[in-house]
């Protein structure tokens, strides 16, 4: 359900191009425990999504261990065709900050120190931003959406490089901000825009049609001991691996917030892109700060449009959390 102020036209602006079938998807990410849930919710949703590629990017940990990481979760979700670029090694103007404190030294740690084993699966040659940039270009209009679960620099540097694209883009789908919830890495700002919030800058002003997933709801879709426990029984690698990770990951969130689980930010977005109907969101005005010192990265969300500043992005505010769950495990008991 979408809420929020209509703008000028009398409508939403639905993403371009946007049809009932299968969407076909860019996920740029930064792996990372839940962004490693993200693509095997991807790669186990073949009837609504055509993943044409992953990209990666500096995030979490940096990138030599995002692009591994990524190879290991198509390796884990049996989808070793997957096509897998390396991007961005640091933001666009920013040092890179880093999350080893949530994911651990390899970025996908394992309880008791362990790791998951060298991947086999290679990396394509080309470059991220090449790739986005290219299949945006050779695509019709409107028929691509990215997917960035990590910090938006790969997109952005594709918006800089190649202008051409931004017009041909369906729509942004992010899991980043925080609209009316404080900030997970300062108290204002959410882990991906504070990284690079340049790139965001870029998305939030692009004109592209935009989602935010951001702390408000992914705060709200908690990996309790329960939830776990169901991953776990479904049987298989995969699903028995990630029960596994999300013991590692959710160590920090629970000491930190005293929540019941960790939350599962990344997998929302492609939730959405399966299930709108999973969440509710609202249409406002979304800006990033990107000057002081104190607020860096902040995404202020004109919530009651208490400004004349026009809506540019769909902010999610709740999910369906019993539903998403059940969703990703459905998706997690098809991988074998
Ligand atoms: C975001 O930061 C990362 O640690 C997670 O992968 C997620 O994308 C949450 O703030
Ligand atoms: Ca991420």
């Amino acid at each position: 359900m979408i809420t929020g102020e209509r703008v000028t036209d009398g409508q939403f602006p639905l993403p371009r191009g946007r049809s009932v079938s299968r969407k076909k998807v860019i996920l740029d990410c930064d792996p990372g425990h839940d962004d490693a849930v993200a693509i095997l919710l991807a790669l186990a949703s073949p009837d609504e999504l055509e993943l044409l590629g992953i990209t990666c990017v500096a995030g979490n940990v940096p990138l030599a261990l995002t692009q591994k990481n990524a190879l290991l979760a198509c390796e884990l979700a049996g989808a070793r065709r997957t096509r897998v670029f390396a991007g961005c090694s640091r933001p666009m103007v920013r040092q890179l900050v880093t999350a080893e404190a949530v994911h651990g030294q390899s970025g996908l740690d394992l309880p008791g120190g362990k790791t998951l084993p060298e991947p086999g699966m290679k990396l394509e040659p080309m470059h991220a931003v090449d790739f986005i940039i290219d299949t945006l270009l050779t695509s019709p209009p409107g028929t691509i959406t990215l997917c960035p679960t990590g910090p938006l620099t790969n997109i952005a540097m594709a918006m800089v490089r190649e202008p051409a694209i931004v017009e041909r883009i369906a729509e942004i789908v992010f899991m980043g901000g925080a609209a009316i919830t404080p900030g997970n890495v300062t108290p204002a700002a959410e882990f991906n825009i504070y990284v690079d919030p340049h790139a965001a800058a870029i998305i939030l002003q692009s004109g592209v049609p935009l989602v935010m997933m951001g702390l408000d709801v992914t705060h709200q879709a908690l990996v309790t001991e329960k939830r776990k426990a169901a991953m776990r029984e479904l049987g298989g690698r995969a699903a028995r691996t990630v029960a596994d990770l999300m013991t590692f990951y959710c160590a920090y969130d629970i000491d930190r917030y005293g929540m019941e689980g960790g939350p599962l930010h990344d997998p929302c977005v492609i939730a959405y892109l399966i299930d709108e109907s999973l969440f509710t969101l609202k249409h406002v005005n979304v800006e990033v700060e990107t000057a002081s010192p104190l607020t860096l990265g902040e995404t202020v969300a004109d919530w009651w449009m208490i400004t004349d500043r026009l809506p540019n992005c769909l902010v999610a505010e709740t999910v369906d959390a019993p539903g998403f769950f059940a969703l990703l495990s459905e998706r997690l008991g098809r991988l074998r």
